[in-house]
């Protein structure tokens, strides 16, 4: 070893740009452009730069979220996922008992917050059951489990209820902070309106919600420079949260079309993974979801989402019946699982990796906890 050390030949190895710009922190949007362009062993360093970085600010530790896929019914018509409007997909909501099985499943697995996701609606009998849900989740919990709401773009006074019934984390994913991206991934109406969500990410700041986006990584004419834009844009807006995973593409859906014209599913997995690591690099505090996504494309996604700066798994608590009706995009994993069957799954999975699953506990980013310190 001795003699490794004083090996000149290996001392004098110089610094790869991708090195110098990590170690440097420098974080210019040609220098993220050049990170997310690095393969092979700078790579592999920027990855476990990120993994130091989280390990260092914000320990080893997972919080999870049990996912509950309230409903696949969509009033939109996104061009990529499988729950538009026009897709053929049989119908579902879950009922009221069903949710609430979920929510007590998530009690008793000790996990400290749920997550209700659906596709998006805007009519009163759905915003006051949300409503009533959030409600009735707290109570049969005693204020104990925390609420993220994921149920797309709503009014300021459909969030401010929403918040008022004690959800209080809210995940609206930008999809991609470019424009023009926004409208070849969307139908051009008024109905699927960029400004609209940013102005909707806005509201849900101003109510106090633990606000987080994220976009979808590797999607059709998607370019570095966008990716690189896109975490300048996490950064510039402060989010407390991040939620971003591969685009996988869906064949009932326009984009499908597009599939060949996207990068493969090896690249998009390593893309992916590049851009979780630059974003825990330049937020070090935020929580960050490992994307059920990931595993789609690799057996052990979601563990390289968290080696790579994630902190957050979403296990799913769905009743099995009716997880094949979520059908956002193809091969979602534990499809096929009971809610249990995730317990201790997940515990074996975060072990291998020397992490470990933070029980009992809401699991506050560090960011929005010193944010709101601030405030006070
Ligand atoms: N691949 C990956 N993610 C998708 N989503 C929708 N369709 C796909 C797809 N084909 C994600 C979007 C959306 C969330 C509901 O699911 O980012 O915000
Ligand atoms: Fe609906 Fe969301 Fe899917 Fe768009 S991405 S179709 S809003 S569920
Ligand atoms: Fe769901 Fe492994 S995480 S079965």
């Amino acid at each position: 070893m001795n003699e490794k050390q004083a090996d000149p030949a290996v001392e004098k190895k110089p610094m790869t740009r991708v090195e110098e710009i990590v170690n440097a922190r420098n974080f210019t949007r040609t220098n993220i452009i050049t990170l997310l362009r690095s393969e092979g062993a700078d790579m592999q360093f920027l990855i476990n730069e990120a993994l130091q970085e989280k390990l260092s600010r914000i320990g080893n530790e997972i919080h999870l979220r049990g996912l509950i896929e309230y409903s696949n019914v969509c009033r939109k018509n996104c061009l990529y996922c499988g729950l538009r409007r026009d897709s053929k997909q049989h119908p579902y909501v879950l009922s009221d008992e069903d949710v609430l099985k979920c929510a007590q499943l998530a009690v008793a697995s000790h996990y400290g917050s749920v997550a209700i996701q659906c596709g998006e609606r805007t009519d009163r009998e759905f915003t006051d059951k949300i409503e009533s849900l959030v409600r009735q989740i707290k109570q049969l919990s005693d204020g104990k489990l925390g609420i993220t709401l994921s149920c797309g773009e709503q009014t300021r006074e459909v969030y401010a209820r929403w918040r008022e019934a004690g959800a209080h984390r809210y995940l609206l994913r930008i999809e991609t902070s470019n424009r023009e991206l926004y409208y070849r991934i969307h139908p051009n109406d008024p109905q699927h309106s960029f400004e609209q969500r940013l102005a909707c990410l806005d509201y849900l700041k101003e109510l106090d919600y633990q606000t987080g986006t994220g976009v979808m990584v590797g999607l059709p004419t998607q370019s570095v420079e966008n990716l690189a834009d896109d975490i300048l844009y996490f950064q510039a807006q402060d989010f407390a949260m991040i939620g971003l995973g591969p685009y996988i593409p869906h064949p009932q859906t326009p984009l499908w079309e597009k599939r060949e014209i996207i990068p493969s599913p090896e690249a998009r997995l390593h893309l992916t993974l590049k851009v979780l690591a630059v974003t825990r690099l330049m937020m070090p505090e935020i929580n960050m979801v490992a994307a059920t996504a990931m595993q789609t494309l690799d057996p052990l996604g979601r563990e390289k989402a968290v080696v790579a700066g994630a902190n957050v798994i979403m296990p799913n608590l769905t009743p099995t019946e009716y997880r094949e009706g979520y059908f956002i995009y193809p091969d979602k994993a534990c499809v096929k699982d009971k809610p249990e069957d995730c317990n201790s799954c997940l515990d074996a999975r975060m072990q291998m990796i020397g992490h470990k699953i933070l029980y009992n506990s809401w699991g506050d980013s560090k960011a929005y906890l010193k944010k709101i310190g601030l405030k006070e």
